[in-house]
């Protein structure tokens, strides 16, 4: 059986009707930039982050540029960022004028260690980029201290973890809520995909609002139309999402060559992508594709290794955990649609390959 890593087609098929007309609406009153529906999806994507303001943007690059940029970076500022992560990250970084300063993960959950961050900082640190990587957030709330403490910005990349939650104190915190800036991506294959590129930024700061505002250039009306309609339903994916997480969990709890990701206690995940540690990886991966199981390496080379960055002299062995998660990790696939004879299909391949 053929099991793709995604399958948008058969998301499409289920909310067809819905997001047509909302598209059709859009055409009929030919308002296609900063449309109502820019406004509406802002105060939705806010009042689901637990944040005062939302800003659209084009894309979940650019609403991690735009902060980075309103910071006024001068050559020499430092931001500190997780390696294991997209490109972008700390792409964006560079592109505001800062120097991106890597660091380590924690072994369990993917997610930028505190303490690493905490011992990165200088005088020359402006701010803190965390990841919640794959849909689970990370210590967000040790990592708001140290950047308060500090006096640093902290932009949450929540480009993976759109509804993600984590209890802090008793009390549920959403991903963006409690950063400086927090940041999510409407690129087709996440949680909350659009037709096409898409981003916001989140904050609970009115100057900071103003600021992203001033400079976010615009907002497709049609893309948040589409996402309008997509978001009604973005809870109920979620809660599909982590019953198959559950699943696979259950059956790789004791397959002594695979780790399940971990989840801390503290997290709600949203499983952007379910992800494993696996022995052997490179050929579990040769084996998967020959059997039709979709698959893919999120992230094969960490930042710090790539070439563009060579200049910030990191060396093989620089950040350990990240390197040794780039040589062993797999995602598969989870989204709402996948059956449940898909799942066994990817089970059963795995399975078979550690059998055989
Ligand atoms: C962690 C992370 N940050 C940033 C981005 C960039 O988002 P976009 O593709 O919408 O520009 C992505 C997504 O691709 C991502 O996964």
């Amino acid at each position: 059986m053929n099991v793709p890593l995604l399958d948008l087609q058969a998301q499409h098929r289920t909310i067809k009707d819905e997001v047509l007309a909302a598209v059709h609406s859009v055409i009929e009153r030919q308002a296609f930039i900063l449309g109502a529906e820019v406004g509406q999806l802002e105060q939705a994507v806010a009042k689901l982050c637990g944040t005062k303001h939302g800003v659209a943007c084009a894309s979940g690059t650019d609403a991690i540029l735009i902060p980075l940029r309103a910071l006024a970076l001068k050559p020499g500022d430092e931001v500190i960022a997780p390696a294991f992560t997209f490109f972008a990250t700390a792409g964006a970084i560079s592109n505001a004028g800062g120097k991106p300063v890597f660091v380590d993960i924690d072994a369990g959950t993917f997610n930028v260690s505190p303490a690493a961050i905490e011992a990165a900082v200088t005088p020359r640190t402006r701010a803190i980029v965390l990841v919640h990587l794959y849909g689970q957030m990370a210590e967000v709330e040790t990592i708001a201290a140290i950047a308060k403490k500090h006096g640093l910005a902290l932009i949450e990349d929540g480009a993976q973890s759109i509804g993600a939650r984590r209890k802090v104190d008793g009390q549920w915190r959403m991903s963006g809520e409690l950063g400086t800036v927090g940041t999510l991506s409407f690129f087709p294959t996440k949680n909350l995909g659009g037709w096409g590129d898409g981003g916001l930024m989140v904050t609970q700061d009115d100057a900071m609002a103003a600021k992203l505002r001033s400079q976010r250039l615009h907002g497709g009306t049609l893309q948040a139309a589409v996402l309008l309609a997509k978001l009604n339903h973005l809870n109920d994916w979620n809660v599909a999402r982590r019953k198959i997480a559950a699943r696979y969990d259950a059956e790789f709890t004791g397959l002594g060559a695979v780790t399940a990701p971990k989840v801390d206690a503290a997290n709600e995940h949203i499983y952007h992508q379910y992800t494993i540690r696996a022995q052997r990886r490179d050929q579990l991966a040769e084996h998967l594709k020959a059997q039709g199981i979709g698959h893919k390496i999120y992230y094969p080379l960490a930042l710090h290794q790539q070439p563009c960055f060579a200049s910030l002299g990191y060396t093989a062995g620089s950040l350990p955990v990240t390197e040794r998660a780039t040589a062993e990790v797999v995602s598969l696939p989870i989204y709402p649609e996948l059956t449940e004879a898909q799942q066994g299909a990817v089970i059963a391949a795995i399975r078979g390959f550690y059998a055989a």
